[in-house]
């Protein structure tokens, strides 16, 4: 198994129109991104056959791009359909890298492995468009790895430090947790959660009743948090995180959530909550990032990080070429206090 063998989200489908074409960056390899004339979405390498201009710089018409420098044409299978300086004549059999696409949930994903060793799917984003539900979609960049980008996205010990107030506060309260690490995926359960979840306390659990919360990591790259306050006060918070280079990786998130009446009018407030959020993770991850490029990473553990050495086992087990479902499957109760 390697990270080639998964689908990675490249664009929202809203933003790849019919003349649009986008330039993106998945595990190093450059992609120009467009439509054919069937409306599918097409993955090339981003590097024109004549003279090596890019084609993310190009135009798109009528399902086909064309490169920026010369004009060759390319049609949706990577051919070369048009060469201006012949007559507009194809010369030869040119064909450009051209990458498995597929689009889902209002998502585009590139898979770059040509023959895949595992079945790999694109990941159900929990209750998109399902009645009753809204989904706001933000997307962001990172100078960080995707482990500890997802890491950070199911790290509860950095929230009050990292969110004061606004999500939590150093109350030093105590919290358990079951953490499994099962069929490449780590699922944390948390119990004893009530109130500590900042300014919106009031409105997300009015009653201070119990929280269900878990948090998902599923291999090799998406985590999802969820929250079940009761009827109505539901919601999920869904991270693809997109490696593009060893220190920058482009996160899709979103935050999808059910509260009931109030579910349409929340939408600019979660819009807002959560970017701002997030702008705070992508402080303190660029801080981290600089401390690991000058020196290396080296991580000391506590039980409280038991979520992040499962989840580095599956990350390190794909990186070694293995599959990490055969990894043992592993429960562990640990106590902490936020
Ligand atoms: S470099 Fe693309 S057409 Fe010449
Ligand atoms: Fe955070």
């Amino acid at each position: 198994m390697k990270f080639e063998n998964f689908w990675y989200v490249v664009a929202l489908s809203e933003q790849l129109t019919a003349k649009t074409v986008l330039a993106r960056t998945v595990l190093g390899e450059w992609l120009a991104i467009f439509r054919d004339e069937q409306g599918q979405p097409v993955a090339l390498r981003d590097r024109c056959l004549h003279r090596n201009s890019r084609l993310s710089a190009g135009t798109v018409k009528a399902g086909q791009l064309q490169c920026p420098y010369h004009g060759w044409r390319y049609d949706g299978s990577g051919a070369v359909v048009a060469v201006p300086a012949e007559g507009n004549c194809p010369q030869g059999a040119h064909k450009a890298l051209r990458y498995a696409t597929c689009e889902q949930d209002g998502y585009v994903y590139v898979q770059l492995a040509s023959d895949p060793a595992v079945e790999a799917v694109p990941f159900p984003m929990p209750h998109y468009q399902a009645a009753g539900w809204s989904t706001v979609r933000i997307v962001n960049r990172f100078q960080n790895t995707v482990t500890n980008c997802a890491e950070n996205f199911i790290d509860i010990p950095h929230t009050a430090s990292v969110h004061p107030g606004m999500f939590r506060r150093a109350k030093q309260q105590p919290l358990a947790m079951t953490v499994t690490r099962q069929a490449g995926r780590v699922t944390a359960t948390y119990r004893n959660e009530t109130t500590n979840l900042g300014w919106f306390r009031w409105f997300l659990n009015p009653q201070g009743g119990e929280i269900y919360h878990v948090d998902r990591f599923f291999m090799p790259n998406v985590t999802s948090v969820e929250y079940d306050m009761g009827r109505s006060r539901r919601c999920f918070i869904t991270s693809q995180s997109i490696p593009e280079t060893e220190g920058s990786t482009l996160v899709y998130t979103d935050v999808t959530f059910n509260y009931g009446i109030w579910t349409h009018l929340a939408r600019p407030l979660v819009r807002w909550t959560s970017q701002r959020l997030i702008h705070q993770d992508i402080a303190a991850l660029a801080l981290q990032q600089q401390a690991i490029a000058k020196y290396g990473q080296h991580f000391a553990h506590t039980p409280a990080d038991t979520i992040h050495v499962f989840v580095e086992s599956i990350r390190e087990a794909i990186a070694a070429g293995k599959d990490p479902r055969q990894l043992p499957e592993k429960s562990v109760d640990v106590n902490f206090w936020v």
